[in-house]
């Protein structure tokens, strides 16, 4: 067989260039991805390896990284216990691919899950990504119904995915923008206004006036917007959905394992159990990609418990419950619990939140709010010199009807100083007031900690007029890199 050009060995492709990289990127990925990246001050450089809370990059820059890499990196970049579990599974030669041999990984995973859920959470399945995950959930929640109630219910703040069912099911500015179809029978409440579901749930009623709600979804905690639920709303919640059997199904995939003080963010309230919890993330080390739904017994027994239905379950029919992935989330777990994961998010807090407040009060022409939990917090910027208003108003397509934009350009100018000048790497997040995100993974510490907020004060002391000119200098510069 012969190809078009050499195909790129692996080694060559350790070797690639940036600039290589970008013009492979541009010619078979995705062009605008490589614009939008590098104009954001990222992309510009190849990282050599990473180890807890820093990237190395390849030209010897150390980045101290506090994205938490999007959830995903509790245990920080490559955790050696997560490698060695890894290392081990590969070097027994252990097998993947076939489901009609049981798998003691599954079996074990789904026994620590038990374990640690409270009360009768205690049915896993195991696909790939935290869009699957929600939507494995909500099909339990269809097929315990069976098929007779046609509605669910999420909130207007929400991220659960985007996948065409997740997505529907998502309030997030990003899922506005353009409206793919989706699942029927979705309608929207207000966040933590239990009123609100309440009559949601009024006008789903069917002609003899019975619950036509089959599924209830909410993340007890929105990363996306730094927003939570109050103890009140999600046990008055939980209250409506028994009195109407509505399936509640809480998504902490985002939230779980520790990075907001408690195991799970709803665990932080005793008595309190969801019928299904998705969680995904880092749930796999870092390492492994998986997610999870866990449903409590009775749920999943009215769903899928006879031999007739018990395939039906899986939203992903092949890589589902692998053998590396559930292995890697075996040791994942054990690691949260023996290096209390939950406590370290605490400890973070105790160092965090006293210094953002400081900063708060410093500077409160920029820093409008700060809100969070545990390790994962957002701090809301603002002001800027009032130039930007025209700026925004004249900004190109439909940029310009964004009610953020200023918001988002301060933000950006603010991460592009702490990256470039002070080797920090934070985001922000594109739903509700777009803040920036600080979300140290949990094996960082204090010292980590004080280097970020140190960082963070010299870039605030600079000015907004002086860091957006710098932003938009460096954007310039990379449209000709
Ligand atoms: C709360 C929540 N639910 C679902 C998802 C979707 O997960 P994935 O991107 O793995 O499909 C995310 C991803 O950020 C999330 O934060």
């Amino acid at each position: 067989m012969t190809a078009a050009a050499p195909l790129i060995s692996l080694d060559e492709a350790e070797e690639l260039t940036v600039r290589q990289v970008h013009e492979l990127y541009r010619s078979h990925v995705n062009r605008s991805q490589v614009a939008l990246m590098t104009s954001f001050g990222f992309g510009r450089e190849l990282v050599d390896h990473a180890e807890g809370a820093w990237i190395h990059t390849r030209d010897g820059r150390r980045i101290l990284d506090f994205t938490g890499g999007v959830g995903v990196l509790n245990h920080g970049h490559n955790h050696p216990r997560i490698l060695a579990a890894r290392r081990r599974f590969q070097e027994r030669q252990r097998m993947e691919v076939h489901k009609t041999y049981f798998s003691p990984y599954v079996a074990a995973l789904g026994h620590n899950l038990a374990q640690l859920l409270p009360a009768d959470l205690g049915m896993s399945f195991f696909p790939n990504s935290g869009a699957e995950a929600v939507e494995g959930a909500v099909k339990l929640a269809y097929k315990y119904h069976a098929g007779r109630r046609t509605r669910i219910l999420h909130a207007d703040i929400s991220f659960h995915g985007k996948l065409l069912g997740s997505g529907s099911l998502t309030g997030s500015a990003q899922s506005a923008a353009f409206r793919f179809p989706g699942i029927p029978g979705v309608a929207t409440f207000t966040y933590g206004d239990l009123d609100s579901v309440r009559e949601a749930v009024g006008r789903a009623r069917d002609a003899k006036g019975g619950c036509d709600v089959y599924a209830i979804l909410i993340e007890p905690f929105s990363a996306s917007t730094m927003t939570e639920c109050s103890e009140g709303f999600l046990r008055g919640l939980r209250d409506l959905c028994t009195a109407e059997d509505i399936v509640l199904i809480f998504d902490e995939i985002y939230t779980g394992w520790g990075k907001t003080g408690s195991l799970f963010h709803f665990m932080r309230y005793p008595g309190l159990v969801p019928d299904v919890v998705t969680t995904s993330k880092a749930f796999g080390g870092g390492k492994s990609s998986i997610s999870a739904f866990v449903a409590r017994e009775p749920v999943f027994k009215k769903a899928y418990d006879n031999l007739g239905d018990a395939m039906l379950q899986s939203t992903s029919t092949t890589y589902y419950g692998f053998g590396e992935e559930t292995a890697t989330a075996i040791e994942a777990v054990n690691i949260v619990v023996e290096d209390d994961y939950p406590a370290r998010a605490r400890a973070i807090e105790r160092v965090l939140v006293p210094g953002l407040e400081r900063l708060r009060k410093q500077y409160p022409d920029i820093i409008a709010d700060v809100r969070g939990a545990g390790a994962l917090h957002g701090v809301f910027l603002d002001g800027g010199p009032r130039i930007l208003d025209l700026a925004a108003k004249l900004a190109p397509g439909g940029l310009a009807r964004d009610p953020l934009l200023r918001t988002k350009l301060i933000t950006c100018a603010v991460i592009n100083a702490m990256y470039r000048e002070h080797d920090v790497f934070l985001y922000y997040t594109l739903n509700g007031r777009s803040p920036l995100v600080v979300a140290p993974p949990l094996v960082a510490g204090p010292a980590e900690v004080e280097i970020f907020l140190d960082a963070f004060e010299r870039t605030l002391a600079k000015g907004l007029t002086r860091l957006l000119t710098a932003f938009v200098k460096d954007k310039a510069v990379s449209r000709w890199a």
